[in-house]
């Protein structure tokens, strides 16, 4: 496997779980604030995050790598008001989307289709991932503002339950 696609692949098994321990720290915050459905939103969020990072760790594996880990960084994100961590969240899953897509640039011009066609996957997932953290903050927008509109919002984000990935090594 090419040294530079592997390379990449290991720093993104970071960067994955770096996500999972941010959106622990959001549901961390909706908790804090009696907001459950929004925190079961985000640690669901945080646990397909740790599934991306094991689907790297075992292509990587199952393709001869060695795998190593390094320190994950401690979310540094700043929260105040409730559509904070939305924002940030999609922010977040733009860079990701920009990381994926810069693996798959080195994988192509490594001429490596394997792992081409293993991205295919994240490069979907990243369609969702921008797609619902984008419908969340228009959502709140919508019906953020009064009381029973949180209420409703908590109630609809408090029904998400976890599924596995599709993918799978
Ligand atoms: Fe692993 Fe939210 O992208």
């Amino acid at each position: 496997m090419d040294k530079k696609v592997a390379g990449l692949l290991n720093d993104q098994i970071n960067k994955e779980l770096y996500s999972a321990y941010l959106y622990l720290d959001m549901a961390n915050f909706y908790s804090g604030r009696g907001l459950d459905g929004f925190a079961n939103w985000y640690e669901i969020q945080a646990k397909e995050e740790q599934d991306h990072a094991m689907l790297m760790y075992k292509y990587l594996h199952n393709n001869g790598q060695t795998v190593t880990l390094g320190a994950i960084a401690k979310p540094d994100k700043e929260f105040q008001a409730l559509s904070d961590p939305l924002e940030a969240a999609h922010e977040h899953e733009q860079y990701v989307t920009s990381l994926i897509n810069a693996i798959y640039d080195a994988a192509q011009e490594a001429r490596d289709h394997r792992t081409v066609q293993f991205l295919d996957w994240f490069i979907k997932e990243q369609g969702e991932e921008e797609k619902n953290s984008a419908d969340l903050i228009t959502k709140m927008g919508l019906f953020g503002g009064d009381a029973k509109g949180l209420y409703m919002l908590n109630s609809e984000l408090a029904g998400r339950a976890y599924s596995a990935p599709s993918l799978q090594l």
